[in-house]
């Protein structure tokens, strides 16, 4: 008898950028346009994602482990991203789903790496055990001024800006030349886009990228005969 054929390993994308810049609508635009052509893709974030994970981004967010310093930050992002890939990520891409994930390890190069002084050994130690094999295929990093992503996300939050949201001007305008810089570092990865633009044109600008890096397959009965 023959065995049946492997289903075809899905794809992980991940969405960066700082606050305010419009990730969770770009996530969601792609799912539909990916569901669209009748690609099954998972949605999802970080901090969180799964069960245990979601204990971890209350913890983190409610500001309650800053006092611990960005050093134990990271362990708990790193902790976090652990049962997220094990409960979440791997088991979608194993059955052949696409991942789409709001925020993934390079927030914890940027925040607690490049903003947290943590050193970048660690860093590396901490991806390498938590995330292996596991990369992402396509890096989508959403660009926008600091001043514009921050007004944004206060718009959103009102009075109740988060553990990160509360840092200051100069800490966001820093965190986006970290995030242009690990682009233009990985060019092979990673893709800028301009989120200063409207919805729909970010969303082609996603588009564009993962079409021409990952080749989605054409619907049944379009393409080729
Ligand atoms: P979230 O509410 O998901 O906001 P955003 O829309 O900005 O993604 O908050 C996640 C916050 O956690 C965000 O400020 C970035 C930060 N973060 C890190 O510092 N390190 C990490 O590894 C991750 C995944 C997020």
């Amino acid at each position: 008898m023959r065995e049946p054929a492997p289903a075809a390993p899905g794809r992980f994308i991940t969405f960066e950028g700082g606050e305010g810049a419009g990730k969770s609508t770009q996530v969601r635009r792609l799912r539909e346009r990916l569901g669209a052509l009748g690609i099954d893709a998972v949605a999802t974030r970080e901090p969180g994602g799964s069960t245990g994970a979601e204990i971890v981004r209350h913890l983190i967010l409610s500001g309650a482990a800053k006092p611990l310093g960005p050093l134990a930050e990271a362990a708990l992002f790193a902790a976090a991203r652990a049962d997220h890939l094990d409960a979440t990520i791997r088991p979608a891409l194993e059955r052949g789903s696409w991942v789409i994930c709001d925020r993934f390890a390079d927030s914890t190069r940027v925040y607690q790496g490049v903003l947290g002084n943590v050193d970048p050994r660690l860093i590396a130690e901490l991806e390498a055990v938590t995330v292996g094999e596991t990369r992402p295929d396509l890096t989508l990093v959403l660009d926008l001024p600091a001043e514009e992503g921050l007004t944004r996300a206060a718009a959103r939050s009102g009075a109740g800006a988060d553990r990160f949201e509360s840092e200051s001007l100069s800490f966001h305008r820093s965190l986006r030349d970290a995030f242009r810089n690990l682009a233009a570092r990985e060019p092979e990865r990673c893709v800028l886009i301009d989120a200063r633009a409207d919805i729909d044109t970010v969303a082609e600008e996603v588009w564009r990228a993962v079409a021409d890096r990952l080749q989605p397959p054409a619907p049944a009965g379009i393409g080729p005969t």
